[in-house]
């Protein structure tokens, strides 16, 4: 049996209160060195009485790996703290390279989620995590943590970073901001955005079967021209003019790439 990995969380935000928790369950296989705080009195009703939690980012040592769930403006110079010990340290970002990193050793660990440290529930089992390292006995370090938390393990390079984070801004960002949308539109009217939720939800699920381009539905992908108008006019009659632009760009889109 492989010795227990010794890993230390620095940054106690959304990301850093989810793997601290996820860590601290994986019993004998991780050791949670600790997780550093500048603010340990603001973390410590999200997480677990037996999590060490620490104002000292030194405390987080001796370990393997530092996961550095940090902004990502501040992730080089969070980094440049662990320097001396020659340690492993890897942050989350999946906008980063890895190359923002001023340690030696330097890794990439992206969760393919979206954490509110607010919703202590999270199914680590479905998670991928996508690893990038610059020695290889690094990736199989990260390799080898990632496995433990669960969920697909994926390595990534540099050239495709920026590819998988567009399509994670696509999948949750913009479908968010769609819904942002449909929420307004629905409240010119008086009505509860929550009426939508059923329909959301059947939208969401007919994707574990079916891939997004064989189940589109609509007037765009019927070409039904009278129906686009119609509500295009009905938007911007009501000075809804960036629902309507929305419209029209997601539209247009449907039309060129999902069309039969
Ligand atoms: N949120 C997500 O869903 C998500 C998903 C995947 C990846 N990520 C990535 O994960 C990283 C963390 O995101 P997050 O959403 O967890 O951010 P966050 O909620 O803002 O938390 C970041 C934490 O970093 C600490 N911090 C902030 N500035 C610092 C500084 N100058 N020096 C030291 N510590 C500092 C703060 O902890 P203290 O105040 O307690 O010290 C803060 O709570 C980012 O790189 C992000 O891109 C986020």
């Amino acid at each position: 049996m492989n010795t227990p990995l010794r890993v230390g969380v620095a940054g106690a935000g959304n990301v850093g209160t989810h793997l601290a928790r996820r860590l601290a369950e994986l019993g004998d296989r991780v050791i949670l060195t600790g997780v550093w705080s500048r603010r340990p009195e603001r973390v410590r009703p999200f997480l677990d009485a037996s999590v060490p939690v620490t104002d000292q980012p030194e405390a987080l040592m001796p370990a393997d790996i530092i996961l550095l769930a940090v902004p990502d403006r501040v992730i080089g110079q969070v980094s440049e703290i662990f320097r001396p010990y020659e340690v492993l340290t890897a942050h989350t970002s999946g906008a980063t390279p890895k190359e923002a990193l001023r340690t030696e050793r330097k890794g990439l660990f992206y969760p393919l989620q979206s954490f509110r440290k607010e919703k202590p529930e999270m199914n680590w089992e479905d998670i991928p995590v996508f690893i990038d390292a610059v020695r290889p006995s690094d990736l199989e370090l990260l390799r080898r943590l990632a496995l433990l938390t669960g969920g697909e393990v994926i390595p990534v390079t540099p050239e495709m970073q920026p590819g998988l984070h567009a399509a994670a801004v696509y999948a949750n960002n913009f479908t968010n901001a769609l819904l942002a949308a449909s929420r307004r539109i629905m409240e010119t009217q008086g009505w509860d955005f929550r009426l939508l939720l059923p329909l959301i939800r059947e939208t969401v699920a007919r994707l574990e079967e079916f891939p997004p381009e064989a189940v589109q539905t609509g007037p765009a992908v019927r070409g039904d021209e009278p129906t686009v108008q119609t509500h295009l006019s009905w938007l911007k009659d009501r000075n809804l003019h960036d629902e309507a632009a929305l419209y029209e760009a997601v539209t247009r889109y449907i039309i060129r790439r999902l069309k039969k």
